[in-house]
């Protein structure tokens, strides 16, 4: 099976109210924690890859790695760049054989962004490739860039139909409260469902994407600084409003941070328990399946997406 695009997954997911998940990669270990959790729920899943995780291991490899875990699993993946920052790196992933991109062009005017969008769905899907966009601006940390909570944007409902309608995009980021990172809310989380459910209504059958949705769940922060971590003031999404958002057309769920915690968490832990270990296989062996873990966990219980495939 070749890779696929996130098109009949987005129509799936739409159809039955639930979100597919899109997981960062950056290595081996995490891409087969995350398919084998994957396999064994019975999921959809895509595969995304940041500037900063192309520069980190090279296209070349994550791209292998990501054609071994197809064959090896059987599943229908979806390679997707995430917060493609300009023309080139989305022609580079397309050229290269990613099936999905994002062109983030949030930064830019309202027009600059339509245009830079218009441009990569021009190239993209010339060769069947499909293409998420970004209206609004969430804060956070992202590739290094931080964007202050003054400076984020909630999306314009009115604008995301007009985006959607000039630039041909096959699916749109919003910014409706989450952020990138560990820490996203200061108080009480709170995301705007009002938003959320109007862009909803303006934009029927169209695919809406959640960054920034991590849950960071206590426990695995708790277990990070037991082990000699220092993460201060973290909190997450909570995922009760992630099942929520996916009654309102968000069919893509963005997760990052949440399997950083659970890789680190395991290998703080692993090497307190064992301080004369120096094999990496010992301590990336339990962070592989901390990865499946988290994942399962997240396909049961924030996605709704098990036993769909
Ligand atoms: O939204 C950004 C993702 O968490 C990727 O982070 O750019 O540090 O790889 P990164
Ligand atoms: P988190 O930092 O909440 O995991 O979000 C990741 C993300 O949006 C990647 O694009
Ligand atoms: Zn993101």
């Amino acid at each position: 099976m070749p890779l696929i695009t996130s098109a009949e997954m987005f129509k799936k997911a739409y159809e039955g109210q639930y979100a597919v998940g899109a997981f960062n990669v950056n290595n081996m270990e995490i891409i087969q924690g995350i398919v084998d959790a994957a396999k064994s729920e019975k999921s959809p899943l895509i595969l995304q890859v940041s500037a900063g995780a192309r520069k980190y291991a090279k296209h070349i490899y994550l791209m292998k790695l990501v054609e071994a875990a197809v064959e090896d699993t059987g599943l229908p993946i979806c390679l997707h760049l995430d917060h493609g920052e300009d023309f080139e790196i989305c022609k580079s992933c397309v050229d290269g054989g990613f099936t999905s991109v994002m062109i983030d062009g949030s930064k830019h005017s309202f027009e600059d962004n339509i245009e830079l969008t218009r441009r990569v769905v021009d190239y993209a899907h010339n060769k069947g490739v499909v293409v998420e966009a970004e209206l609004g601006k969430l804060a956070g940390v992202e590739d290094a860039v931080k964007v202050a909570a003054k400076d984020a944007t909630y999306t314009d409902p009115d604008q995301a139909v007009e985006f959607v309608e000039r630039t041909g995009v096959d699916s749109l980021a919003i910014a409706i409260g989450t952020s990138h990172g560990a820490y996203k809310f200061k108080g009480k989380p709170e995301l705007d469902f009002a938003r959320l459910e109007k862009i909803s209504d303006l934009l029927p059958n169209f695919p809406l994407v959640l960054h920034g949705a991590s849950t960071v769940l206590p426990e695995f922060v708790a277990l990070c600084n037991q082990y000699g971590g220092k993460i201060e003031g973290a909190q997450g999404v909570p995922e009760e409003m992630l099942l929520r958002a996916g009654k309102f057309g968000v069919c893509k769920i963005n997760i990052d941070t949440d399997l950083r915690l659970a890789m680190t968490a395991s290998i703080r832990q692993y090497l307190a328990a064992n301080p004369g270990d120096f094999d990496p296989r010992q301590y990336l062996r339990p962070a592989r399946q901390a990865i499946q873990d988290m994942v399962t966990h997240k396909m049961r219980n924030v996605l709704n997406s098990s036993n769909r495939i």
